[in-house]
C-alpha cells in the first residue's frame, strides 16, 4: 500500500503503468479471455449462408464498437493532454498547509489538459476562442485541480447565467452553425445584453484568443481562492501560469489558413515538442491579498470579470511545471480525465465568488453523465496517488472488491474501519456568513467597463488594430443590425475611438462620445429593448 505522503512523479507513472495493456506478441482473445479462431470471417451456415447468432465473437466485437463513444464535454470538448511534474521553489508553509507547496524537494506529478471552449471534439485548434488550461496535481494529500483558462476574467458574474451564455455561444440549435468562433447573432445578442461580459469580450477580440502554441500561453485560476495556513489564517490568492517561452499569438490571417491546412496545429505542436524533448514549462505565480485589504481595490475580488492589476499586487513566482510525457492513449487519459473545481487539498479553499460556487456543482454533476456514473474517480487517470478509504460503494463500474468488513460508520463489527481525520482532514474555512436570502447582484459588481478600458489602453497600436479588425470581422457576420448597434454602444463606454472604428467597419452609426466622468456603474442598457430592424 502506498504511503500517504508518496507524491513523487514515478508514483503516478507507476500507478498508470500498472493499468497499461500491452497487446504485443499476444494471442487474440475475447473480452472473456477465450482465444479467437478467426476475426475476419463471421460464422455462417455454409460459405454463402446467413450469419449465425451463435457467433459470440462477432457480437462482442460489434457491440464493443457500437459503444465506443461517450458524450463529449458540454464545453471544452476539444483538448490535448500531457503528463509532467510541478515543484515549488520554496516552502509556502507560512501561507498554506498544502504539503505539495511546502517542500521544494517534492516533485508532484501533474496531468494538464489544454482545450478550446466552443467547438466540438473534431473542431479546429486555431479558432478565435478562450483556451482551457486545467491541471490535476496528484499530491500526497489527494488531488488538487486548478481548472483555469488562458484569460484572467470570465464573461459572466453569476453561474446561474452559464447555461444561457453557453447556449448563445454554441452553434445555433436549429442548424448547428456556426461551428467555430463567435461570429453569430446569438453570441453577440447575449453579450450585448450582459454588459458584464465586455471585459472578457475585448480579451476575446485580442490576439490572446489565438495562441501560437499551448506552450506559449498564460493560464489563470480566474477566481479568488484562499490559502489557509496551519494557524487557520486565510489569505486570498489568485493563481497565474506564465509560459517560460513567453506569450505568443498567431495573427488572424495565419489562424484561418492554419485551421484549413492543419486543424491539429496546437495539438501536434504539443505532442511533437514533448516527443522531441522540448518540454513545455510554466511558472506558477500567486497574487496574495490579506482579507483585511480586500476592499481597497475599487472592485470586488469576488467578481470574475475583474483582474487585480499586477502593478497593485505583483505576481510572486512560487514554482515550476514541466510537461515531459505524452499520454499513452488519448481516450483513456485525455478524454476520461475529470477535472473538478471541488478537488482541493487542505490549505486551499474557496471564496463566495458566485461563479466559483456554481462550478463546484457543475463539474461533478456533468461527469456523472459523461463518464457513466459515480465511480469515475477510479479511472486510472483520475485516481489519486494518496490512498482512498471510505464507505462509498457500488454503482456502475465499481472497481475495488471491499474485504469482508462493515460498510458504515460508526460500527462495532470491524476493527480498523476508516475513521475521519478530524482537524487533520480537510477543514472548510470557517468564514462567518450572514444575510437575507435574496437574488440580487451586489453593487460592488456594477462597473462593467473600467477594466475593459484599462485593457484597451494597455495595447500597442498594432494590437489595437488587430482588436478593431476582430470586432469588425466577427460583428460583420451578425445579421441583425440592432445587435451590432448595441455592441458599439457598449464599446463607446470602453473607448470612443474604438467604437467609431468598429462602427465604420460594420455599417452602423458611430455613437456619441460619453462624458469623461460618466458613471460606469450604470451600464448603458438603453439599447437592450430596441426593436429588431424590419
Ligand atoms: C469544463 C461548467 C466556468 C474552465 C467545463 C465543463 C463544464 C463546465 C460542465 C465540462 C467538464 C467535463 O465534462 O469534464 C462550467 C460552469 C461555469 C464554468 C457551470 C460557470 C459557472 C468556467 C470558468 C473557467 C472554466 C470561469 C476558467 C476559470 C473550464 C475548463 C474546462 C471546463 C478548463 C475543461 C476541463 C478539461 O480540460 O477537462 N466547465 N464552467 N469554466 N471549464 Fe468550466
Amino acid at each position: 500500500m502506498s504511503s500517504p505522503r508518496q507524491n513523487s512523479p514515478t508514483s503516478k507513472d507507476e500507478q498508470l503503468a500498472s493499468y497499461r495493456l500491452d497487446n504485443r506478441g499476444k494471442v487474440m482473445t475475447t473480452d472473456q479471455g477465450i482465444p479467437v479462431q478467426d476475426t475476419d470471417n463471421s460464422l455462417k451456415a455454409g460459405a454463402r449462408g446467413p450469419t449465425l447468432l451463435e457467433d459470440f465473437h462477432l457480437r462482442e466485437k460489434i457491440m464493443r464498437f457500437d459503444h465506443e463513444r461517450i458524450p463529449e464535454r458540454v464545453v471544452h470538448a476539444r483538448g490535448s493532454g500531457a503528463h509532467g511534474y510541478f515543484q515549488v521553489y520554496e516552502s509556502l508553509a507560512e501561507l498554506t498547509c498544502a504539503e505539495f507547496l511546502a517542500d521544494p524537494s517534492v516533485r508532484t506529478p501533474v496531468f494538464v489538459r489544454f482545450s478550446t471552449v466552443q467547438g466540438s471534439r473534431g473542431s479546429a485548434d486555431t479558432v478565435r476562442d478562450v483556451r482551457g488550461f486545467a491541471t490535476k496535481f496528484y499530491t500526497g494529500q489527494g488531488n488538487f485541480d486548478l481548472v483555469g483558462n488562458n484569460m484572467p476574467v470570465f464573461f459572466i458574474q453569476d453561474g446561474i447565467k452559464f447555461p444561457d451564455f453557453v447556449h448563445a455561444l454554441k452553434p445555433e440549435p436549429y442548424h448547428e452553425m456556426p461551428q467555430a468562433a463567435s461570429a453569430h447573432d446569438s453570441f453577440w445578442d447575449f453579450v450585448s445584453l450582459a454588459p458584464e461580459s465586455m471585459h472578457h469580450v475585448i480579451w476575446l477580440m485580442s490576439d490572446r484568443a489565438l495562441p501560437r502554441s499551448f506552450a506559449m500561453m498564460q493560464g489563470f485560476g480566474v477566481h479568488t481562492f484562499r490559502f489557509i495556513n496551519a494557524q487557520g489564517t486565510s489569505t486570498f490568492v489568485k493563481f497565474h501560469w506564465k509560459p517560460v517561452l513567453g506569450t505568443h499569438s498567431l495573427v488572424w490571417d495565419e489562424a484561418q489558413k492554419v485551421a484549413g491546412k492543419d486543424p491539429d496545429f496546437n495539438r501536434r505542436d504539443l505532442w511533437d515538442s514533448i516527443e522531441a524533448g522540448n518540454f513545455p514549462e510554466f511558472e506558477l505565480g500567486v497574487q496574495l491579498i490579506d482579507e483585511a485589504d480586500a476592499d481597497r481595490f475599487g472592485f470586488d475580488l469576488l467578481d470574475v470579470t475583474k483582474i487585480i492589476p499586477e502593478e497593485e499586487v505583483p505576481v510572486r513566482p512560487i514554482g515550476r511545471m514541466v510537461l515531459n510525457r505524452n499520454p499513452d492513449n488519448f481516450f483513456a487519459e485525455t478524454e476520461q480525465v475529470a477535472f473538478c473545481v471541488q478537488n482541493v487539498v487542505p490549505g486551499i479553499g474557496f471564496t463566495d465568488d458566485p461563479m466559483l460556487q456554481a462550478r463546484l456543482f457543475s463539474y461533478l454533476d456533468t461527469q456523472l453523465t459523461r463518464l457513466g456514473g459515480p465511480n469515475f474517480a477510479q479511472i486510472p487517470i483520475n485516481r489519486p496517488v494518496a490512498p482512498m478509504h471510505n464507505h462509498q460503494q457500488d454503482g456502475f463500474h465499481a472497481d475495488p472488491i471491499p474485504a469482508r468488513q462493515a460498510n458504515y460508520h460508526p460500527n462495532s463489527i470491524s476493527d480498523g474501519s476508516p475513521e475521519p481525520a478530524g482537524d487533520a482532514g480537510y477543514v472548510h474555512y470557517p468564514e462567518i456568513v450572514q444575510g437575507p436570502k435574496i437574488r440580487k447582484r451586489p453593487e460592488s459588481f456594477a462597473d462593467h467597463y473600467s477594466q475593459a478600458t484599462m485593457f484597451w489602453n494597455s495595447m500597442s497600436d498594432w494590437e489595437k488594430r488587430h482588436i478593431v479588425a476582430a470586432y469588425r470581422f466577427e460583428l460583420g457576420k451578425v445579421e441583425r443590425k440592432h445587435i451590432r448597434q448595441r455592441v458599439v454602444e457598449h464599446l463607446t463606454q470602453i473607448d470612443h475611438g474604438l467604437a467609431v472604428a468598429v462602427a465604420e467597419g460594420i455599417g452602423v452609426q458611430a455613437p456619441a462620445k460619453v462624458g469623461e466622468n460618466h458613471d460606469r456603474r450604470s451600464p448603458a442598457l438603453s439599447q437592450a429593448n430596441m426593436p429588431p430592424d424590419s
